[in-house]
């Protein structure tokens, strides 16, 4: 790495949101958010995006063991016996969307997160979907995919869920060194990665991604050399190289190793700018925060063309604004408001006993809000900001657009500022420019670092 390249890192490495929504969590007004007023956003946002088909995330929160370094909402547990109650919790959380609905909602998406969604058998995933298919029409170019743990994702997973229409799966890899395995508890052996990647392509998935991770302890510039070497052995279509999320505050599982065995902020980011440097090197182009993909790939499609968009599920070729999520924990936008689901599964079953929808807590979107959204949503998947959108900047924030610019991550453009080559592994602060809330936080342990 330059020296040019490591005092940007170090310059930009601070905490920052990943602005999957704008208000970001944290910052929703939770005071003034309204049940009712919620519901009647979404009753509009069907009725102005059901052509174009609504997104469906499913959270299947169950794992059998924690990886330490998990920042997910999970439970942890090895009896199997949960699955039938939760799927039929998630069917009757559905059945009260439909309800809302005026029409046959038109599903454009389907994706299945965790938790670990291969922790249920492949029966009860099928009859989970098959059940869903009954109550939509299906759009005809609509997506399902799953987050598959390698450990557990079986033959008949792939299968069943190849024949009732999922085409993309994304497989958790992290690392494959032996020592940050032991570390983070997952003993993932690559042979293992390797079977369930030929399977998922002898049944046809168009699309696998790889989850990938630096910053995990134990990891080393040969670590992650050779995990990338494995990775691109396999050829997946895309990949997710994650910064690790170190919040021990929310995350009490990674107190598990100690925190001088995590690379320090120096490696880490050393280990960011070798890493995406390989990447690219094996031929995967960046698009956006943290993911890359090979230029065929329709994402990489999207974003040439100007059409990527992005919303809790991350980067998507669906324009749809309407997002529902279902099960533990999932949030949910209609472009009108979020609103989230109970985080514990003991709660979330108590409001669907009472026949209730068990959202905990959100926010209603303001017109302001929404303008924001537009414009962070601008920076992460178009690489853009408007000369109209820099004007409207306050004092502070362009001065920090100067900065930007003189350090190499914008350039003028004819109709404003562009991200540069540069700047896209910074998208996260580019996007914080337009965040009014950026800064405010009470206390800096909210979000983790950017790089
Ligand atoms: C729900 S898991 C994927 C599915 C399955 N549970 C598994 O682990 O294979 C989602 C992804 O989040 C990422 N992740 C989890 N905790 C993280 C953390 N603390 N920092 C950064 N990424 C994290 C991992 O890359 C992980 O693959
Ligand atoms: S990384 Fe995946 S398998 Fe591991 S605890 Fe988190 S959600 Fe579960």
């Amino acid at each position: 790495m330059s020296k040019l390249e490591e005092d940007l890192v170090a310059k930009y490495d601070q905490p920052v949101p990943r602005y999957t929504s704008y208000p970001t969590v944290p910052d929703w007004n939770l005071e003034s958010f309204e049940k009712s007023q919620y519901l009647e956003g979404l009753s509009k946002s069907f009725k102005d995006n059901n052509d174009e088909g609504l997104s469906l995330y499913i959270h299947l929160p169950y794992c059998e063991s924690l990886c330490t370094y998990c920042g997910c909402n999970t439970h942890i547990s090895v009896n199997h016996q949960v699955e039938y109650p939760y799927i039929q919790a998630l069917l009757q959380e559905w059945r009260m969307y439909l309800k809302l609905f005026e029409q046959r909602p038109k599903l454009k998406e389907i994706h299945l997160g965790g938790g670990t969604p291969t922790f249920f058998s492949a029966d009860n995933l099928k009859y989970l979907i098959e059940e869903i298919k009954t109550s939509v029409e299906l759009l005809p170019d609509y997506e399902f995919s799953f987050e598959g743990h390698p450990n557990n994702t079986s033959y008949a997973h792939l299968k069943s869920l190849k024949a009732v229409g999922f085409t993309r799966v994304s497989f958790g890899i992290q690392d494959f060194d032996r020592k940050v395995h032991q570390a983070i508890n997952r003993i993932q052996p690559f042979h293992q990665v390797a079977k369930v990647t030929r399977w998922a392509r002898e049944l046809g998935y168009k699309s696998i991604n790889f989850d990938l991770i630096y910053g995990l302890p134990f990891q080393k510039e040969s670590s992650i050399r050779d995990t990338i070497e494995k990775v691109n052995s396999l050829c997946p279509d895309r990949i997710a190289f994650y910064s690790y999320a170190h919040v021990p505050w929310k995350r009490p599982g990674q107190r598990a190793y100690d925190e001088a065995d995590l690379p320090d902020p120096s490696l880490k980011r050393k280990l960011n700018v070798m890493g995406q440097a390989l990447l690219r090197e094996n031929g995967y182009l960046p698009i956006g925060m943290d993911h890359f993909a090979l230029s065929e790939d329709s994402l990489v499609k999207a974003f040439e063309e100007g059409r990527l968009h992005r919303n809790f599920m991350g980067y998507t070729t669906s324009n749809g604004q309407l997002l529902v999520g279902l099960g533990v924990s999932s949030i949910s936008d209609t472009g009108y408001g979020y609103a989230q689901n109970a985080k514990s599964v003991k709660g979330y079953l108590m409001h669907l006993g009472k026949g209730e929808l068990p959202i905990v807590k959100g926010h209603i979107m303001s017109e302001d809000d929404r303008e924001i959204k537009t414009r962070l949503l601008a920076v992460a998947c178009e690489q853009k900001i408007q000369t109209k959108e820099a004007l409207s900047l306050y004092s502070g924030q362009r001065k920090r657009l100067e900065d930007l610019v003189s350090d190499g991550l914008l350039e003028k453009t004819a109709d404003g500022f562009a991200v540069t080559p540069t700047g896209t592994q910074f998208l996260r602060n580019i996007c914080s420019l337009f965040d009014p809330n950026f800064g405010k936080q009470k206390e800096n342990k909210v979000f983790s670092q950017s790089v």
